[in-house]
Protein backbone atom coordinates (compact mmCIF):
# COMPACT_ATOMS: atom_id res chain seq x y z
CA UNK A 1 0.00 0.00 0.00
CA UNK A 2 1.47 3.39 -0.84
CA UNK A 3 1.75 6.54 1.17
CA UNK A 4 -1.08 8.48 -0.32
CA UNK A 5 -3.82 5.03 -0.32
CA UNK A 6 -2.45 4.04 3.19
CA UNK A 7 -3.67 7.55 4.52
CA UNK A 8 -6.85 7.15 2.43
CA UNK A 9 -7.32 3.94 4.90
CA UNK A 10 -6.43 6.00 8.02
CA UNK A 11 -8.57 8.50 7.35
CA UNK A 12 -11.79 7.12 5.16
CA UNK A 13 -15.48 7.44 7.07
CA UNK A 14 -16.20 4.43 4.99
CA UNK A 15 -13.31 2.54 3.40
CA UNK A 16 -13.89 -0.35 6.41
CA UNK A 17 -17.25 -2.38 6.97
CA UNK A 18 -18.99 -2.19 3.11
CA UNK A 19 -21.19 -4.82 3.83
CA UNK A 20 -23.26 -5.39 1.65
CA UNK A 21 -25.52 -7.85 3.44
CA UNK A 22 -26.65 -4.91 5.78
CA UNK A 23 -28.22 -7.06 8.55
CA UNK A 24 -31.67 -4.90 9.33
CA UNK A 25 -32.23 -4.66 12.88
CA UNK A 26 -36.65 -4.22 13.77
CA UNK A 27 -37.05 -0.86 15.22
CA UNK A 28 -36.41 -0.69 18.68
CA UNK A 29 -38.94 1.50 19.60
CA UNK A 30 -42.46 1.30 18.25
CA UNK A 31 -43.81 4.22 19.97
CA UNK A 32 -44.88 6.09 16.82
CA UNK A 33 -43.29 9.73 16.41
CA UNK A 34 -45.47 12.94 16.60
CA UNK A 35 -44.36 16.11 14.98
CA UNK A 36 -45.86 17.80 18.29
CA UNK A 37 -43.89 15.92 20.39
CA UNK A 38 -40.54 17.90 19.22
CA UNK A 39 -42.98 20.99 20.01
CA UNK A 40 -44.22 23.82 17.35
CA UNK A 41 -41.36 25.82 17.18
CA UNK A 42 -39.25 22.79 15.92
CA UNK A 43 -37.26 23.51 12.79
CA UNK A 44 -37.97 20.23 10.32
CA UNK A 45 -35.87 20.61 7.14
CA UNK A 46 -33.66 18.97 4.49
CA UNK A 47 -29.86 19.86 3.80
CA UNK A 48 -28.14 20.01 0.33
CA UNK A 49 -24.98 21.33 -0.67
CA UNK A 50 -23.81 23.38 -3.98
CA UNK A 51 -21.60 20.82 -5.64
CA UNK A 52 -23.16 18.12 -4.80
CA UNK A 53 -26.58 18.98 -6.65
CA UNK A 54 -26.21 22.12 -8.79
CA UNK A 55 -24.39 21.01 -11.99
CA UNK A 56 -23.91 23.49 -13.93
CA UNK A 57 -20.20 23.83 -13.34
CA UNK A 58 -19.52 26.00 -16.21
CA UNK A 59 -23.16 27.92 -16.88
CA UNK A 60 -23.30 31.30 -16.95
CA UNK A 61 -19.88 32.51 -15.75
CA UNK A 62 -18.88 30.08 -12.89
CA UNK A 63 -15.48 29.81 -11.79
CA UNK A 64 -14.11 26.30 -11.42
CA UNK A 65 -13.84 25.04 -7.87
CA UNK A 66 -11.15 22.46 -6.81
CA UNK A 67 -14.02 20.30 -7.10
CA UNK A 68 -13.91 20.24 -10.55
CA UNK A 69 -10.16 20.17 -10.57
CA UNK A 70 -10.33 16.64 -8.74
CA UNK A 71 -13.59 15.38 -10.32
CA UNK A 72 -11.83 15.62 -13.62
CA UNK A 73 -8.81 13.45 -12.61
CA UNK A 74 -9.70 9.94 -13.25
CA UNK A 75 -9.14 7.26 -10.51
CA UNK A 76 -10.00 10.69 -7.93
CA UNK A 77 -13.93 9.27 -7.21
CA UNK A 78 -15.08 5.62 -6.85
CA UNK A 79 -17.29 5.39 -10.03
CA UNK A 80 -15.76 8.11 -12.07
CA UNK A 81 -18.64 10.42 -11.81
CA UNK A 82 -18.50 13.99 -11.16
CA UNK A 83 -20.49 16.60 -10.16
CA UNK A 84 -20.78 18.47 -13.54
CA UNK A 85 -24.41 18.13 -13.84
CA UNK A 86 -25.26 16.39 -10.52
CA UNK A 87 -28.82 16.61 -10.15
CA UNK A 88 -29.15 19.52 -11.99
CA UNK A 89 -30.32 21.71 -9.26
CA UNK A 90 -29.31 25.12 -10.89
CA UNK A 91 -31.88 24.60 -14.07
CA UNK A 92 -34.69 22.23 -11.89
CA UNK A 93 -34.97 23.84 -8.69
CA UNK A 94 -38.44 25.77 -9.41
CA UNK A 95 -40.12 21.57 -9.10
CA UNK A 96 -37.42 20.56 -6.99
CA UNK A 97 -38.91 23.16 -4.12
CA UNK A 98 -42.55 22.24 -5.04
CA UNK A 99 -41.60 18.46 -4.42
CA UNK A 100 -40.01 19.90 -1.08
CA UNK A 101 -43.22 21.45 -0.01
CA UNK A 102 -45.54 18.75 -0.88
CA UNK A 103 -43.49 16.79 1.68
CA UNK A 104 -44.55 18.71 4.48
CA UNK A 105 -40.66 20.98 4.81
CA UNK A 106 -40.72 24.42 5.55
CA UNK A 107 -37.07 24.70 6.15
CA UNK A 108 -34.30 23.78 3.02
CA UNK A 109 -30.44 24.08 3.76
CA UNK A 110 -28.21 24.80 0.51
CA UNK A 111 -25.01 26.40 0.30
CA UNK A 112 -23.50 29.34 -2.18
CA UNK A 113 -21.49 27.47 -4.58
CA UNK A 114 -18.51 30.47 -4.29
CA UNK A 115 -17.08 30.16 -7.03
CA UNK A 116 -20.38 30.98 -9.04
CA UNK A 117 -20.55 33.90 -7.11
CA UNK A 118 -16.85 34.86 -6.93
CA UNK A 119 -15.29 33.09 -9.99
CA UNK A 120 -11.63 34.23 -8.91
CA UNK A 121 -12.44 33.78 -4.92
CA UNK A 122 -12.34 37.61 -4.58
CA UNK A 123 -12.70 40.85 -6.61
CA UNK A 124 -15.01 40.60 -9.91
CA UNK A 125 -18.70 39.59 -9.12
CA UNK A 126 -20.47 36.71 -11.57
CA UNK A 127 -24.06 38.87 -11.64
CA UNK A 128 -25.61 35.51 -13.30
CA UNK A 129 -24.43 33.83 -10.12
CA UNK A 130 -26.01 36.10 -7.66
CA UNK A 131 -29.44 36.30 -10.32
CA UNK A 132 -29.67 32.42 -9.85
CA UNK A 133 -29.34 32.39 -5.70
CA UNK A 134 -31.93 35.13 -6.25
CA UNK A 135 -34.36 33.45 -8.14
CA UNK A 136 -33.92 30.06 -5.85
CA UNK A 137 -34.46 32.39 -2.29
CA UNK A 138 -37.23 33.94 -3.61
CA UNK A 139 -39.27 30.84 -4.58
CA UNK A 140 -38.67 29.17 -2.13
CA UNK A 141 -40.04 32.22 -0.40
CA UNK A 142 -43.10 32.14 -2.27
CA UNK A 143 -43.66 28.51 -1.50
CA UNK A 144 -43.31 29.11 2.19
CA UNK A 145 -40.45 27.04 2.58
CA UNK A 146 -37.31 28.93 4.12
CA UNK A 147 -34.18 29.62 3.22
CA UNK A 148 -30.97 28.29 5.67
CA UNK A 149 -27.85 29.42 3.87
CA UNK A 150 -24.42 27.45 4.32
CA UNK A 151 -21.60 30.23 3.11
CA UNK A 152 -19.17 27.16 3.02
CA UNK A 153 -19.83 23.41 1.77
CA UNK A 154 -16.24 22.77 0.32
CA UNK A 155 -16.49 24.02 -3.42
CA UNK A 156 -13.17 26.60 -2.96
CA UNK A 157 -12.32 28.62 -6.00
CA UNK A 158 -9.78 26.71 -7.72
CA UNK A 159 -8.13 30.28 -7.75
CA UNK A 160 -7.65 30.82 -4.13
CA UNK A 161 -6.66 27.06 -4.11
CA UNK A 162 -3.61 27.82 -6.55
CA UNK A 163 -2.15 30.16 -3.38
CA UNK A 164 -3.03 27.38 -0.69
CA UNK A 165 -6.64 27.98 -0.23
CA UNK A 166 -7.04 27.21 3.55
CA UNK A 167 -3.21 26.59 4.76
CA UNK A 168 -3.04 30.24 3.45
CA UNK A 169 -3.37 33.14 6.13
CA UNK A 170 -5.19 35.62 3.37
CA UNK A 171 -8.01 33.15 2.93
CA UNK A 172 -9.51 35.19 6.63
CA UNK A 173 -9.44 38.46 3.94
CA UNK A 174 -11.14 36.16 0.96
CA UNK A 175 -13.58 34.88 3.07
CA UNK A 176 -14.73 37.70 4.83
CA UNK A 177 -14.63 39.48 1.53
CA UNK A 178 -17.16 36.43 0.25
CA UNK A 179 -19.27 36.78 3.60
CA UNK A 180 -19.96 40.04 3.41
CA UNK A 181 -21.00 39.81 0.09
CA UNK A 182 -23.40 37.22 0.18
CA UNK A 183 -25.00 38.55 3.48
CA UNK A 184 -25.24 42.03 1.58
CA UNK A 185 -27.02 40.35 -1.38
CA UNK A 186 -29.29 37.60 0.32
CA UNK A 187 -29.32 39.32 3.97
CA UNK A 188 -32.87 40.96 3.30
CA UNK A 189 -34.72 37.41 2.91
CA UNK A 190 -32.57 34.81 4.18
CA UNK A 191 -32.65 34.77 8.41
CA UNK A 192 -30.67 31.49 8.85
CA UNK A 193 -26.73 31.55 7.98
CA UNK A 194 -24.43 29.24 8.68
CA UNK A 195 -20.61 29.92 7.91
CA UNK A 196 -18.51 26.48 7.68
CA UNK A 197 -19.78 22.87 6.85
CA UNK A 198 -17.46 20.25 8.86
CA UNK A 199 -14.27 22.05 8.84
CA UNK A 200 -13.13 18.80 10.29
CA UNK A 201 -13.92 17.08 7.79
CA UNK A 202 -12.64 19.36 4.74
CA UNK A 203 -9.46 19.97 6.82
CA UNK A 204 -8.70 16.57 7.14
CA UNK A 205 -9.49 14.83 4.08
CA UNK A 206 -8.58 17.62 1.84
CA UNK A 207 -5.37 18.67 3.55
CA UNK A 208 -4.03 15.91 5.77
CA UNK A 209 -4.87 12.77 4.03
CA UNK A 210 -5.13 13.85 0.67
CA UNK A 211 -8.11 12.44 0.09
CA UNK A 212 -10.36 14.66 -1.04
CA UNK A 213 -10.54 17.99 -3.05
CA UNK A 214 -7.85 20.11 -3.16
CA UNK A 215 -5.49 16.80 -1.96
CA UNK A 216 -2.95 18.20 -0.01
CA UNK A 217 -1.51 16.79 2.64
CA UNK A 218 0.77 16.62 5.82
CA UNK A 219 1.03 18.02 9.40
CA UNK A 220 1.48 21.50 8.39
CA UNK A 221 -0.81 21.84 5.77
CA UNK A 222 -3.77 20.44 8.06
CA UNK A 223 -2.71 22.83 11.18
CA UNK A 224 -2.51 26.11 8.86
CA UNK A 225 -6.12 25.39 7.61
CA UNK A 226 -7.40 24.43 10.97
CA UNK A 227 -6.55 27.56 12.62
CA UNK A 228 -7.67 29.70 9.70
CA UNK A 229 -10.71 27.61 9.62
CA UNK A 230 -11.31 28.67 13.08
CA UNK A 231 -11.00 32.10 12.48
CA UNK A 232 -12.84 32.30 9.40
CA UNK A 233 -15.79 30.66 11.48
CA UNK A 234 -15.59 33.31 13.90
CA UNK A 235 -14.82 36.40 11.34
CA UNK A 236 -18.25 35.06 9.14
CA UNK A 237 -20.18 35.09 12.25
CA UNK A 238 -18.92 38.46 12.50
CA UNK A 239 -19.80 39.57 9.33
CA UNK A 240 -23.16 37.76 9.15
CA UNK A 241 -24.79 39.55 11.98
CA UNK A 242 -23.47 42.89 11.26
CA UNK A 243 -24.81 43.00 7.65
CA UNK A 244 -28.15 41.23 8.47
CA UNK A 245 -31.01 42.25 10.70
CA UNK A 246 -32.14 39.46 13.14
CA UNK A 247 -30.57 36.89 11.99
CA UNK A 248 -30.34 33.58 13.19
CA UNK A 249 -26.16 32.65 12.50
CA UNK A 250 -24.65 28.98 13.32
CA UNK A 251 -21.92 26.73 11.74
CA UNK A 252 -21.89 23.36 11.68
CA UNK A 253 -19.48 20.29 12.93
CA UNK A 254 -19.09 17.16 11.78
CA UNK A 255 -19.34 14.77 15.30
CA UNK A 256 -19.48 11.16 16.11
CA UNK A 257 -19.76 9.88 19.74
CA UNK A 258 -16.78 8.29 21.00
CA UNK A 259 -16.12 5.02 23.22
CA UNK A 260 -13.29 2.88 24.52
CA UNK A 261 -13.92 -0.76 23.29
CA UNK A 262 -11.91 -1.40 26.23
CA UNK A 263 -12.21 -0.08 30.32
CA UNK A 264 -8.59 0.48 30.21
CA UNK A 265 -6.56 3.56 30.80
CA UNK A 266 -5.45 3.21 27.54
CA UNK A 267 -8.34 2.74 25.70
CA UNK A 268 -9.87 5.24 27.43
CA UNK A 269 -6.96 8.04 25.82
CA UNK A 270 -7.46 6.46 22.42
CA UNK A 271 -11.16 7.26 22.55
CA UNK A 272 -10.04 10.70 24.70
CA UNK A 273 -7.66 11.86 21.39
CA UNK A 274 -10.24 10.72 18.68
CA UNK A 275 -12.90 12.43 20.61
CA UNK A 276 -10.55 16.03 20.57
CA UNK A 277 -9.94 15.26 16.53
CA UNK A 278 -13.67 14.41 15.48
CA UNK A 279 -16.19 16.35 18.37
CA UNK A 280 -13.56 19.36 19.91
CA UNK A 281 -10.99 20.89 17.75
CA UNK A 282 -13.22 23.58 16.19
CA UNK A 283 -15.79 24.28 18.57
CA UNK A 284 -13.73 24.94 21.63
CA UNK A 285 -11.36 27.50 20.27
CA UNK A 286 -14.77 29.89 19.16
CA UNK A 287 -16.07 29.23 22.88
CA UNK A 288 -13.20 31.00 24.01
CA UNK A 289 -11.76 27.37 25.06
CA UNK A 290 -8.59 27.44 22.63
CA UNK A 291 -7.58 24.33 21.49
CA UNK A 292 -7.29 21.16 23.09
CA UNK A 293 -3.95 20.76 23.46
CA UNK A 294 -3.72 18.40 26.35
CA UNK A 295 -5.04 15.30 25.42
CA UNK A 296 -3.17 15.31 21.81
CA UNK A 297 -0.01 17.60 22.19
CA UNK A 298 1.02 17.79 18.58
CA UNK A 299 -2.04 20.07 18.26
CA UNK A 300 0.44 22.63 19.98
CA UNK A 301 2.01 22.70 16.74
CA UNK A 302 -0.44 25.06 15.87
CA UNK A 303 0.73 27.71 17.95
CA UNK A 304 3.16 28.44 15.11
CA UNK A 305 -0.01 29.89 13.24
CA UNK A 306 -1.59 32.33 16.12
CA UNK A 307 -1.21 35.64 16.14
CA UNK A 308 -1.48 37.65 19.07
CA UNK A 309 -4.67 38.84 18.11
CA UNK A 310 -6.26 35.39 17.45
CA UNK A 311 -6.95 34.67 20.87
CA UNK A 312 -9.39 37.45 20.64
CA UNK A 313 -10.81 36.61 16.96
CA UNK A 314 -11.09 32.83 17.76
CA UNK A 315 -14.79 33.59 20.09
CA UNK A 316 -17.74 34.21 18.88
CA UNK A 317 -21.32 33.53 20.33
CA UNK A 318 -23.26 31.64 17.46
CA UNK A 319 -26.97 31.56 17.85
CA UNK A 320 -27.01 27.84 17.34
CA UNK A 321 -24.24 25.16 16.83
CA UNK A 322 -25.50 22.57 13.61
CA UNK A 323 -24.65 19.03 14.80
CA UNK A 324 -24.06 16.69 12.15
CA UNK A 325 -23.87 12.93 13.01
CA UNK A 326 -24.20 9.83 11.45
CA UNK A 327 -22.32 7.18 13.51
CA UNK A 328 -20.53 6.59 16.87
CA UNK A 329 -17.22 5.52 16.97
CA UNK A 330 -15.02 2.92 19.25
CA UNK A 331 -11.55 3.51 19.62
CA UNK A 332 -9.22 1.19 20.87
CA UNK A 333 -4.80 2.08 21.80
CA UNK A 334 -2.51 1.91 18.50
CA UNK A 335 1.19 2.71 18.13
CA UNK A 336 0.26 4.13 14.78
CA UNK A 337 1.22 8.40 15.22
CA UNK A 338 -2.38 8.82 13.31
CA UNK A 339 -5.23 8.90 15.67
CA UNK A 340 -7.30 7.38 13.52
CA UNK A 341 -5.80 4.64 13.83
CA UNK A 342 -7.30 4.89 16.64
CA UNK A 343 -10.94 3.52 15.36
CA UNK A 344 -12.34 0.02 15.18
CA UNK A 345 -14.21 -1.58 12.64
CA UNK A 346 -17.76 -2.20 13.64
CA UNK A 347 -18.30 -5.80 14.53
CA UNK A 348 -19.31 -7.86 11.78
CA UNK A 349 -22.93 -8.80 13.14
CA UNK A 350 -23.14 -4.67 13.45
CA UNK A 351 -25.49 -3.10 11.63
CA UNK A 352 -24.26 -0.42 9.06
CA UNK A 353 -24.94 1.62 6.60
CA UNK A 354 -23.63 1.47 2.49
CA UNK A 355 -20.81 3.94 3.38
CA UNK A 356 -19.88 1.23 6.40
CA UNK A 357 -21.21 3.82 9.01
CA UNK A 358 -22.70 2.10 12.14
CA UNK A 359 -26.04 2.52 12.86
CA UNK A 360 -26.49 3.88 15.96
CA UNK A 361 -28.98 5.78 17.34
CA UNK A 362 -28.19 5.99 21.36
CA UNK A 363 -24.66 7.56 19.57
CA UNK A 364 -27.02 10.39 18.39
CA UNK A 365 -28.40 10.92 22.33
CA UNK A 366 -25.18 10.96 23.28
CA UNK A 367 -23.32 13.21 20.87
CA UNK A 368 -26.23 15.61 21.99
CA UNK A 369 -25.67 15.60 25.46
CA UNK A 370 -21.97 15.78 25.16
CA UNK A 371 -22.53 19.05 22.88
CA UNK A 372 -25.07 20.19 25.12
CA UNK A 373 -22.57 20.69 28.23
CA UNK A 374 -21.08 23.31 26.08
CA UNK A 375 -22.36 27.08 26.85
CA UNK A 376 -24.26 27.48 23.77
CA UNK A 377 -27.50 28.67 22.69
CA UNK A 378 -29.30 26.60 20.64
CA UNK A 379 -28.38 22.97 19.23
CA UNK A 380 -29.96 21.85 15.82
CA UNK A 381 -29.32 18.16 13.79
CA UNK A 382 -27.96 20.15 10.66
CA UNK A 383 -27.33 16.89 8.90
CA UNK A 384 -28.39 13.26 9.56
CA UNK A 385 -29.44 10.24 7.39
CA UNK A 386 -28.16 6.85 6.08
CA UNK A 387 -27.20 5.54 2.69
CA UNK A 388 -28.70 1.99 1.39
CA UNK A 389 -28.80 0.50 -1.41
CA UNK A 390 -32.24 1.89 -3.27
CA UNK A 391 -33.90 -0.16 -5.85
CA UNK A 392 -36.64 1.90 -8.04
CA UNK A 393 -39.19 -1.37 -8.95
CA UNK A 394 -42.22 -0.18 -10.38
CA UNK A 395 -42.08 3.83 -9.65
CA UNK A 396 -41.60 3.04 -5.65
CA UNK A 397 -38.52 2.87 -3.59
CA UNK A 398 -39.48 0.23 -0.85
CA UNK A 399 -36.57 2.04 1.88
CA UNK A 400 -37.96 0.23 5.42
CA UNK A 401 -34.62 0.35 6.36
CA UNK A 402 -33.71 4.06 6.45
CA UNK A 403 -37.19 5.01 7.81
CA UNK A 404 -36.21 2.79 10.28
CA UNK A 405 -32.69 4.48 11.13
CA UNK A 406 -34.83 8.07 10.52
CA UNK A 407 -37.22 6.47 13.27
CA UNK A 408 -34.70 5.90 15.60
CA UNK A 409 -32.32 8.23 15.28
CA UNK A 410 -35.53 10.96 16.09
CA UNK A 411 -36.47 9.22 18.82
CA UNK A 412 -33.27 9.88 20.18
CA UNK A 413 -33.41 13.17 19.26
CA UNK A 414 -36.38 13.65 21.74
CA UNK A 415 -35.23 11.61 24.39
CA UNK A 416 -32.33 14.39 24.62
CA UNK A 417 -34.57 16.92 24.16
CA UNK A 418 -36.48 15.51 27.23
CA UNK A 419 -33.39 15.11 28.72
CA UNK A 420 -32.97 18.96 28.49
CA UNK A 421 -31.15 19.79 25.68
CA UNK A 422 -32.01 22.62 23.70
CA UNK A 423 -32.48 20.83 20.02
CA UNK A 424 -34.58 22.99 17.95
CA UNK A 425 -34.58 21.47 14.70
CA UNK A 426 -33.76 18.54 12.55
CA UNK A 427 -32.73 18.41 8.97
CA UNK A 428 -32.47 15.41 6.83
CA UNK A 429 -29.59 14.38 4.29
CA UNK A 430 -30.65 14.48 2.33
CA UNK A 431 -33.64 15.57 -0.32
CA UNK A 432 -32.57 14.16 -3.87
CA UNK A 433 -29.71 11.24 -3.94
CA UNK A 434 -27.05 13.40 -5.00
CA UNK A 435 -23.31 13.39 -5.58
CA UNK A 436 -21.62 12.20 -2.77
CA UNK A 437 -18.18 13.77 -3.29
CA UNK A 438 -14.95 11.08 -3.54
CA UNK A 439 -18.14 7.73 -3.38
CA UNK A 440 -19.44 9.30 -6.46
CA UNK A 441 -23.05 9.21 -7.59
CA UNK A 442 -23.39 5.26 -5.66
CA UNK A 443 -24.50 6.07 -2.23
CA UNK A 444 -27.93 7.11 -1.61
CA UNK A 445 -28.84 9.49 0.77
CA UNK A 446 -31.88 11.32 -0.40
CA UNK A 447 -35.22 10.98 0.57
CA UNK A 448 -36.53 11.28 -3.43
CA UNK A 449 -35.13 9.00 -5.90
CA UNK A 450 -32.80 10.17 -8.58
CA UNK A 451 -32.65 8.85 -11.77
CA UNK A 452 -29.26 10.41 -12.88
CA UNK A 453 -29.63 9.37 -16.28
CA UNK A 454 -32.88 11.11 -17.06
CA UNK A 455 -33.14 14.02 -13.84
CA UNK A 456 -36.58 11.75 -13.39
CA UNK A 457 -37.29 12.24 -9.14
CA UNK A 458 -39.38 9.46 -7.35
CA UNK A 459 -40.61 10.33 -3.70
CA UNK A 460 -38.75 7.28 -1.82
CA UNK A 461 -40.85 5.94 0.98
CA UNK A 462 -38.88 7.40 3.56
CA UNK A 463 -39.84 10.55 1.96
CA UNK A 464 -43.32 9.82 2.13
CA UNK A 465 -43.05 8.93 5.65
CA UNK A 466 -41.78 12.25 6.76
CA UNK A 467 -44.47 13.79 4.52
CA UNK A 468 -47.12 11.90 6.97
CA UNK A 469 -45.54 12.83 10.02
CA UNK A 470 -44.89 16.64 8.96
CA UNK A 471 -48.71 16.65 7.81
C1 LIG B 1 -21.38 15.30 5.50
C2 LIG B 1 -21.35 16.38 4.45
O1 LIG B 1 -21.66 17.64 4.97
C3 LIG B 1 -22.20 16.06 3.24
O2 LIG B 1 -21.73 16.83 2.20
C4 LIG B 1 -22.16 14.58 2.96
O3 LIG B 1 -22.76 14.26 1.74
C5 LIG B 1 -22.86 13.85 4.09
N1 LIG B 1 -22.24 14.20 5.35
C6 LIG B 1 -22.90 12.35 3.92
O4 LIG B 1 -21.63 11.84 3.84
Amino acid sequence: MNKLSFLRYLTSSSSFGRNKNVNLEPVVDSNELRKTDFGNDFYWGVATAAYQIEGAWNQHGKGESVWDRFTNKPGNVKDNTHGKVATDFYNRYPDDLQLLKSLNFDNFRFSFSWPRILPNGTGQINEKGIDFYNRMIDASLELGIEPWAMLYHWDLPQKLEDQGGWSNRDMIGWFSEYADLCSRKFGDRIRHWMVLNEPASFTTLGYLSGMHAPQQSGIAKFLSSVHHACLCQAAGGRIIRNNVKNSHVGTSFSCAFTEPQKKSARHHRASQRLDVMLNRLFIEPSLGMGYPYRELPFLKKIDKYIFPEDHENLKFEFDFIGVQSYFRVISKPSLLPLIWANRVKPHRTAEVTEMGWEVSPDGMYDIIMQFSKYNVKELIISENGAAFPDTLVNGRVNDQQRISYFKRYLHNVLRAKKDGANVTGYFAWTFVDNFEWDEGNRPRFGIVYNDFDTQERTVKDSGLWFRDLLG
